[in-house]
């Protein structure tokens, strides 16, 4: 028998990850409590089928290897590896993990994709700790490749290794993350960047569009190839990061300090809402995913070429 996933929760995220598991040719066992949730994640991996076979699809992988069930225990019972994905709540993670690790195989991994309560909180009531995980994805899983790896106070060194490796096998990147901390690292990165976006938008510097244009157009295609500090390595010419540290730094964290940090009062909100509604300019959220999708793939493509 080929090795098993378990999928906790089949929402937004779960959803997209049994897609990830299944295209990349495993046995995929899903549960989820809520009314219509089988129906639901079958449509959703049938839509998104194209975009991961794009990215990826293995020899015998199919759809038809999705078992769904409504009974936790029995979910989990045969994984190798748990990908937990339900609500994020403390307390219902908490509860939900130590009944994972009470009924699933003792040497299996269990990965929780929460996105901000950290692993040490989780793996409270857990009676194998050692092997729980957070192996946070970036939003959707069957698309962007990173997964943010981190333990808690329990967690054993070699599960992270193992959730490493496991995770570079299929196709993502994971990136090990060396301390736990609210909100990872990826959604701080977000946050401190929506910070500033907001300001300016705040302070009518930009609307709404137009500040999206400065990040996307600018900065973001070039983050979509490099990190920044390689990216200033460029920046700095012939004489490199140095050469940035020794004249580009200084001015650059001297701003800093003049950075926003805006009050979100509702009229901010609604500023921000109406901006976006026209921004979409008719265009449903369904249609703003595929664009988006079908965008990223093909540039995870040219970065395949160009980094193999
Ligand atoms: N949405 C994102 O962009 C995103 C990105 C990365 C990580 N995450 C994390 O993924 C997790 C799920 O988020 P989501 O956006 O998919 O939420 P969601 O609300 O779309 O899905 C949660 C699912 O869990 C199910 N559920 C409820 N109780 C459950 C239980 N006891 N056992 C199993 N399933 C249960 C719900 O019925 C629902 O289908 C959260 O921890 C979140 O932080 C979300």
């Amino acid at each position: 028998m080929s090795a098993q996933i378990a999928i906790i929760g089949t929402g937004t995220i779960g959803a997209s990850w049994a897609t990830h598991y299944l295209a990349r040719g495993f046995d995929v066992v899903a549960t989820d409590p809520a009314p219509g949730a089988e129906a639901a994640l079958r449509s959703y991996v049938d839509a998104a089928w194209d975009a991961a076979s794009t990215l990826g699809v293995v020899p015998g992988a199919s759809r038809d290897r999705l078992r769904f069930t409504a009974d936790l225990r029995e979910a989990v019972a045969d994984a190798v590896f748990v990908q937990e994905n339900a609500p994020e709540r403390p307390q219902l993670k908490v509860k939900l993990l130590a009944e994972i690790d009470d009924a699933a195989p003792v040497e299996s991994i269990i990965a929780s994709s929460s996105s901000a309560i950290t692993m040490s909180v989780m793996q409270a009531e857990c009676r194998r700790p050692e092997r729980t995980v957070i192996g946070h994805p970036f939003n959707p899983p069957h698309v962007i490749p990173l997964v943010e790896v981190v333990g808690g106070e329990r967690t054993a060194p070699e599960t992270i290794e193992r959730a490493m490796v496991f995770y570079a096998s299929i196709g993502k990147k994971p990136v090990r993350l060396r301390k736990e901390l609210p909100g990872h690292v990826a959604n701080r990165l977000q946050a401190a960047l929506y910070r500033e976006v907001v300001h300016l938008i705040d302070q009518g510097v930009l609307g709404v569009a137009d500040a999206d244009d400065a990040v996307s157009w600018g900065p973001g295609l070039r983050w979509g190839v490099m990190g920044p500090s390689l990216l200033w390595h460029l920046g700095g010419g012939e004489g490199g990061i140095q050469h940035f540290m020794d004249t580009l730094m200084g001015p650059m964290a001297a701003m800093w300090p003049a950075l926003g940090n805006p009050q979100v009062t509702p009229e901010l909100e609604h500023k921000i809402v109406e901006g976006v509604v026209a921004e979409a300019n008719g265009r449903s959220i369904d249609d703003l995913a595929a664009e988006r999708d079908a965008m990223l793939i093909a540039l995870e493509g040219v970065r395949a070429r160009y980094q193999p």
